[in-house]
């Protein structure tokens, strides 16, 4: 039996909606109209209530419901977003590809006490008339996953910023897998002067090492094994950290990575604020690597 309740149960009255949350939050809901979500949140608010929020494209996982577990014992109630962005991918077969399993999402939520799954539609995030205005995301656009996939991180800074200034919370969640993500969301809510606080989350591996990714859903049992030659690599590049130069470790790294199956994108040490290269060891780095195993790009990271 699925515990969560199909809001729309509750939409009869439009007066006993705010009432109902902001008194009774024991059961997960699920909300599909931009504005029956706001005016729930608007009244928990006014009620002196603090919003943890986790955007995410669904395809939920253990790693993002350790994100979702995190903002739940942090925060009155917990808004999980489940929309599968169009404007972020700049292949349309990645976006036709990407897995949608809303009932095994909400059955991995259910036991989430005090939660909203918020799964709107396209209108909802980009009605015509908005009030967005883009910004120069300047160097974080231009390296890495900019650099190889051009207006994904546009695409992220507009539906994040939307789905702010719905939801409009306290704090927001986000993996510590998509690092450049994690620093193009932290530029981006200082751009708009949005008072919230941006938590990074651990990534959660599998107990072979494979970062947890919704993307993993599309990897066969022995491409998943071939798709450790990333977390061998980052382990490798780890090791021998006090060997080397950042540019001759990169060197070596690649040597290591050939010996797997993977088609690497990119393999690359930064530094963990600039996102340029590292040329000493002087501040902390971060590796990082893109590559595609079979038909599906996978990323991942390790700090240095
Ligand atoms: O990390 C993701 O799943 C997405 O990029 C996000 C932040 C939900 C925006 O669509």
């Amino acid at each position: 039996m699925q515990k969560y309740n199909f809001y729309s149960t509750y939409t009869k009255s439009n007066s006993f909606v705010p009432y109902y949350y902001a008194n009774r939050m024991s059961t997960l809901q699920l909300i599909h109209k931009k504005d029956e979500l706001k005016s729930i949140l608007s009244a928990l608010k006014s009620k002196g209530k603090t919003i943890g929020f986790v955007p995410t494209m669904g395809a939920l996982h253990k790693g993002h419901k350790a994100l979702v577990d995190k903002a739940s014992s942090e925060n009155d109630l917990v808004v999980v977003s489940i929309f599968v962005n169009p404007t972020q991918f700049n292949n349309k077969e990645d976006l036709a590809l990407y897995p949608r399993t809303l009932d095994a999402d909400l059955a991995l939520l259910q036991t989430i006490e005090n939660g909203i799954v918020f799964v709107p539609n396209v209108q909802d995030i980009y009605p015509e008339k908005t009030s967005f205005k883009p910004f120069d995301l300047g160097i974080l656009d231009k390296v890495m996953e900019g650099k190889h996939r051009p207006g994904h991180f546009d695409g992220v800074v507009h539906v994040v910023h939307n789905l702010f200034e719905i939801v409009e919370p306290t704090k927001a969640y986000f993996g510590q897998k998509d690092f450049q993500q994690l620093a193009v969301i932290r530029k981006m809510n200082a751009h708009y002067e949005f008072p919230i606080e941006i938590i990074a989350c651990e990534t959660l591996r599998e107990a072979s090492g494979l970062a947890m990714s919704s993307r993993n859903m599309r990897l066969s049992e022995q491409e998943k094994k071939d798709a450790l030659i990333i977390w061998d690599t980052l382990q490798f590049v780890k090791k021998n950290k006090a060997i080397y130069s950042p540019q001759d470790l990169v060197r070596k790294a690649l040597s290591y990575f050939e010996t797997g199956k993977l088609v690497l994108e990119y393999l690359e040490i930064v530094d963990v604020e600039s996102l340029q290269n590292s040329e000493d060891w002087n501040s902390q780095s971060v590796c990082c690597i893109a590559a595609y195993c079979g038909k599906v790009r996978l990323i991942d990271n390790l700090l240095l």
